[in-house]
């Protein structure tokens, strides 16, 4: 049974009626988080790993369009982009010309079913968060859902665990709140547990194309599918390679002991082997969590395990209320859906160009988003205008919250295909029509503005 803190988290789990294999595998990690598990990967037990690139393989367009037409393609959607503040499912934020990111992705998938002439289908993975937002969110579409198959389906939950004894932890006040998705790892159980990995594999299905809904460069692509079903591959995730700002994210590795791709991410390398993470010559390939399976692989696999695939832990330290920073630290036992890459033996990775991962994980990024860096044409898919992607800072005191961020461009993002950088300390507010050009920085010891139609080039101080 273990310990009183897991048999009260088991028992709040089973009354709000969460899938028993849910539990098991909560109770897992559970027993892992107890014993004080890391999940730390030494240096010395990894070494470097290389890959083909997309743009060097040959793809023929028949087995490319065979390969789409059998894939299922899945978004994960059930974070609530709390880093920018937000407590509903980011993909709700406007990219532009009134589109969501949610319309963007449905749009691309509908483009691509009339390009291929098959029902691809869109199916969103929520959490009990994200559910109802989303599901209206993409009422309009009404020809989006397909025959037999849902638009969603919904992530487990699992009780947030006082970190001082690691018991459930209460809040009266929001009971929400005393629960949590338990990473996108959970992808695994919620699509077994569900019933539509069966239902997928019945209806024909042969891969699945998941990726975060938060990555509108993560489009369904043809060639990738072509590629993935000629390399027979049970797994594959798409990799980029590490630029100066991926130095201290995860990065891709094969463990020597049994020649396994691994992920190793920033929390699992040992404090001695810092330097060697951060070493973009030696690990020169980071995920883009784009990832394509093998329905029927992962069906084996998932049953031969009892539905746990025994993912690594991530222990991950909030306050109970994220509103709230006084409220008492809870760990939330999550894992990491790319993790999955060491359960099978013959998982593949593929170089793809930064084109497919266009993450927007703060407002900076939201801010190259919106403006015109990137052309959204007849199939909603991004494309890049500007050589290099302009590096934003934005003073996190006025806009790191999405909410704040709005106030100060209320007339949408400037002009930035001609921009370099963009840098801003203090409060400044941005003007209808203003452009960025080459390198510029903002400073203000008071609120400012930029006044409409300006050109911004060179540096600006006030
Ligand atoms: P991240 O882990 O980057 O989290 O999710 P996030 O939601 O963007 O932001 P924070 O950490 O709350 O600030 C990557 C993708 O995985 C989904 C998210 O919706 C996003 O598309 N996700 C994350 C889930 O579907 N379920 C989860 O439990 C966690």
């Amino acid at each position: 049974m273990g310990s009183p803190g897991l048999q009260r988290a088991r028992a709040k789990m089973v009354d709000a009626g969460v899938d028993e294999v849910a539990i098991e595998t909560f109770a897992h990690y559970y027993r892992l988080l107890e014993h004080g598990e890391t999940g730390m990967i030494p240096e010395s037990s990894i070494e470097p790993v290389d890959m083909q690139a997309l743009s060097d393989v040959e793809v023929d367009d028949e087995v490319a369009a065979e390969a789409i037409r059998h894939t299922a393609v899945i978004k994960l959607n059930g974070g609530l982009g709390t880093s920018m503040g937000m407590d509903r499912a980011k993909s709700l934020l406007c990219v532009r010309r009134g589109l969501s990111f949610l319309d963007i992705i449905a749009r691309q998938v509908l483009h691509l079913r009339a390009e291929y002439d098959a029902p691809i289908p869109l199916i969103f993975m929520n959490s009990f968060r994200t559910s109802a937002d989303t599901m209206a969110a993409l009422g309009r579409y009404t020809d989006l859902p397909v025959d037999g198959l849902p638009l969603e389906f919904l992530q487990n939950k699992e009780p947030k665990l006082l970190e001082k004894d690691l018991s459930p932890a209460a809040y009266p006040k929001d009971p929400d709140l005393e629960w949590c998705p338990p990473g996108h790892g959970d992808v695994y159980t919620a699509l077994r547990g569900t019933g539509l990995l069966d239902q997928l594999i019945e209806q024909g299905f042969r891969y699945v194309f998941v990726s975060n809904s938060d990555n509108l460069g993560a489009v369904p692509d043809a060639r990738v599918a072509g590629w993935f079903a000629g390399s027979g591959a049970p797994f594959a995730i798409e990799a980029v390679r590490r630029t100066a700002s991926d130095r201290k994210g995860g990065h891709f590795a094969r463990r020597k002991q049994d020649g396994r791709i691994v992920l190793r991410e920033t929390a699992q390398t040992p404090p001695a082997d810092v330097a060697a993470l951060a070493d973009l010559e030696r690990h020169r390939f980071c995920s883009t969590n784009n990832l394509w399976f093998d329905l029927v692989a992962m069906k084996e696999a998932l049953d031969v395990r009892q539905g746990i695939l025994g993912l690594p832990l991530i222990r991950n330290v909030k306050s109970l209320d994220p509103a709230d920073p006084k409220t008492p630290a809870v760990i939330q036992i999550e894992t990491a859906m790319g993790a999955a890459v060491e359960v099978f033996e013959g998982s593949q990775l593929i170089e793809v160009g930064r084109d497919r991962f266009v993450p927007v994980k703060t407002t900076n990024d939201l801010l190259v988003l919106r403006s015109d860096v990137y052309d959204i044409g007849s199939d909603f898919v991004l494309d890049q205008v500007s050589g290099a992607l302009p590096f934003v800072d934005l003073d996190t005191d006025f806009y790191k919250l999405v909410g704040e961020f709005d106030k100060r461009f209320p007339e949408g993002a400037p002009s930035m295909k001609g921009a370099s950088s963009l840098k801003v300390e203090g409060d400044w507010t941005f003007g209808k029509g203003v452009r960025v050009v080459g390198d510029v920085e903002l400073e203000a010891t008071r609120a400012e503005r930029v006044a409409p139609d300006t050109v911004l080039s060179g540096t600006a101080d006030a």
